[in-house]
């Protein structure tokens, strides 16, 4: 493998079942083997080894990076994307600058250049559906969102619509 070029690996902890499971549920009932993924990186230490499956907080990753070089998280960030926050802060001591709101000004600005090309607003919910978790709030917004989205597929508006959610108007 080092000998065709490869320099990063990023490996699931878990070993997949390719009879019986779902890949939904490849991703929960296989166990995890995280000393599997730090072997390797002791086997290899010239080779950047990123560890990925079931971490879900900052203290996790933390704990994770003295093993091994990297941590990618799949559904810690699609189910809290402002945990992505706490990582920079806590481990690039280089917070993010922008609070919620105006990252989310920022991502109607995207979603309008996307939309001139032809995608559709609802295609475009997953990464801010949950950028308000565990803020009162919540789940209207996101109610808000995945009803009206997809009957008004180049509306922005949805988004000031669902946002006076979070400002309790
Ligand atoms: C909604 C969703 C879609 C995914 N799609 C892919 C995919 O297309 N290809 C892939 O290799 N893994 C995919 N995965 C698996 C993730 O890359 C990751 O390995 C998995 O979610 C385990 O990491 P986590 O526990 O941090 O979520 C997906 C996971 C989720 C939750």
């Amino acid at each position: 493998m080092l000998d065709a070029g490869i320099k990063t690996i990023i490996v699931h902890a878990r070993k997949a079942w390719l009879k019986g499971l779902s890949p939904k549920q490849n991703r929960s009932v296989p166990p995890l083997n995280y000393d599997f993924v730090y072997k390797i990186k002791q086997n290899f230490p010239e080779l950047c080894v990123i560890i990925n499956g079931g971490i879900n907080t900052s203290d996790e990753v933390k704990a994770h990076l003295q093993q091994v070089d990297g941590v990618m998280l799949g559904r810690a960030i699609w189910n809290n994307p402002w945990l992505l926050y706490d990582l920079q802060k806590q481990l690039f001591d280089r917070p993010i600058e922008n609070n919620r709101d105006e990252v989310l000004h920022k991502y109607i600005e995207y979603c309008r250049a996307q939309i001139n090309t032809g995608v559709k607003l609802h295609w475009l919910l997953p990464p801010v559906l949950n950028l308000y978790h565990g803020i009162a709030g919540n789940k209207k917004w996101k109610n808000h969102l995945v009803t009206q989205a997809p009957n008004r597929i180049n509306d922005l508006s949805v988004y000031d619509e669902a946002w006076r959610y979070m400002k309790n108007e």
